[in-house]
């Protein structure tokens, strides 16, 4: 991103105010470039360290549309989807299905058959119930089933409460220390529909300490081992999860590619190192990266609206968007940055919170943004929103979900459209008498 001659915020080579004029707000814009990037880095690293003997997947739960399951597939990566949507969505947009692997802690029935038809790489098993359904369905369609199971290695990462996954009362996954996951290794092993691989663990997001990901690989290896002792399997996969931290605001570290393919050697020297000295063979490993590959290569582009100033308490600017199309702070508090799109050059004077348009005291994009004075009309930036925002948006409200649109050489196309107050009422249903 770079503030271009005119004083205007542009992104891929695109002005951002000609963006909102020639596709209106809210408007999402992701950065074709920055996403290819991260996809290429991620699959670079594990050829060039690990000799290509994995494959990095794409959490596409951070945002998902066709383009980016096109995208994925022509930079030759797999991805991780989580319900029958994500993978009906993959699927759409011709994306292999042997490089697809499912989550979830509660896939339902239909589902896990969607999946098998598809003939997907793999389900990641996350309950017992849910073995026994693969089992039966695979046992139906005459086919052996490639799994994993995720297990929960206890490992504690600092991020917010709602995104840690590792903790003991985590509803993912089947703990290590519990002897949970050695009674699952048992169990998936005793069913000939299902071909166990390895295991699985996401410690959580948002995480920047590389330390949490290299103890979460260093107890997956040393269970490895165990289940080697008890059982004589001896795991051909490893998935590490996700969980990279990136840039929202100031005191976030800036990482970068470079960064990335650092913390993704940093794992796959750990499982070489752990592997030698545990004596196991080097596992198939996955890593799934949903944040890193998009939020940094996206923003939100809004116009400023009513803007109220509560003298001694507060200053608020509202946008036409909101926790309809960006419900994190809602969620989580989460932190942004925002700049005045169209006089982007300006200093910053004041200490503005931007608050959405919904009737929720709590529908806020951030509080106390330093920005310029902001005036009604103005086109206002919100930084870093490519993950978990589109994909989080709803109809609150009956607002439409805005569109996304895909810049690259400065030229925009849409990769999702507007929708309009026709698709809000089309699965509305109006009986004959209440009419
Ligand atoms: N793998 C699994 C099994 C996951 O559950 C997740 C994220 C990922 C990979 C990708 O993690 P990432 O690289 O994106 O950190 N809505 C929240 C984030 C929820 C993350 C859920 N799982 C947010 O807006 O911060």
């Amino acid at each position: 991103m770079k503030i271009n001659e005119k004083g205007h915020l542009e992104i891929g080579g695109a002005d951002c105010v000609g963006l909102a004029e020639c596709f209106g707000t809210p408007l999402y814009v992701f950065d074709e470039a920055y996403i290819r990037r991260m996809m290429g880095v991620y699959r670079d690293t594990i050829e060039r360290e690990y000799a290509g003997n994995g494959l990095v997947l794409y959490a596409s739960k951070a945002f998902a549309c066709e383009a980016i399951y096109a995208i994925a597939k022509q930079e030759k990566i797999g991805v991780d989807v989580v319900s029958g949507g994500e993978l009906y969505t993959a699927l759409r947009a011709g994306f292999p299905a042997q490089k697809i692997v499912m989550h979830g802690n509660n896939k339902l029935p239909h589902e896990i058959c969607e999946a098998l038809d598809a003939k997907i790489a793999l389900i990641v098993v996350d309950s017992p119930s849910e073995a026994d359904l693969i089992e039966a369905e695979a046992k139906k369609r005459g086919m052996v089933q490639d799994v994993l199971l995720r297990i929960n290695p206890g490992v504690e990462a600092h991020t917010h409460a709602y995104v840690q996954t590792a903790t003991p009362d985590s509803k993912f996954g089947f703990s290590v220390a519990s002897g949970a996951a050695e009674m699952m290794t048992g169990y998936l092993l005793s069913k000939p529909h299902l071909r166990l691989h390895g295991y699985h663990c996401h410690i959580g997001s948002q995480i920047f300490e590389k330390q949490s990901f290299v103890l979460a690989v260093e107890k997956n290896l040393a269970f490895m081992a165990e289940m080697k002792a008890k059982f004589g399997f001896e795991a051909d996969a490893l998935n590490m999860g996700g969980g990279f931290g990136i840039w929202y605001a100031e005191g976030d570290a800036m990482i970068g590619a470079e960064g990335y393919a650092e913390y993704l050697k940093a794992l796959l020297s750990t499982v070489k190192a752990g592997c030698k000295a545990l004596g196991l063979r080097l596992p198939f490993v996955y890593l799934e990266p949903g944040r890193s590959i998009v939020g940094e290569a996206g923003i939100t582009l809004y116009t400023v609206g009513a803007v109220k100033d509560i003298p001694g308490v507060r200053k608020y600017a509202a946008v036409d968007g909101g926790m309809f199309e960006n419900p994190r702070y809602a969620l989580y508090q989460s932190r942004y940055t925002a700049v005045i799109a169209n006089r982007a050059a300006e200093e910053n004077t004041e200490l503005i919170s931007i608050a959405g348009k919904c009737c929720e005291s709590g529908d806020l994009i951030g509080v106390d943004f330093n920005l310029p004075k902001v005036e009604r009309g103005d086109i206002l930036a919100v930084l870093s929103t490519g993950a978990y925002n589109y994909s989080m948006a709803s109809n609150y409200n009956r607002n439409p979900i805005p569109p996304a649109v895909l810049v690259k050489n400065g030229e925009a196309e849409y990769i999702v459209k507007p929708q309009t107050y026709e698709d809000l009422v089309r699965n509305d249903v109006l009986p004959d008498r209440l009419k």
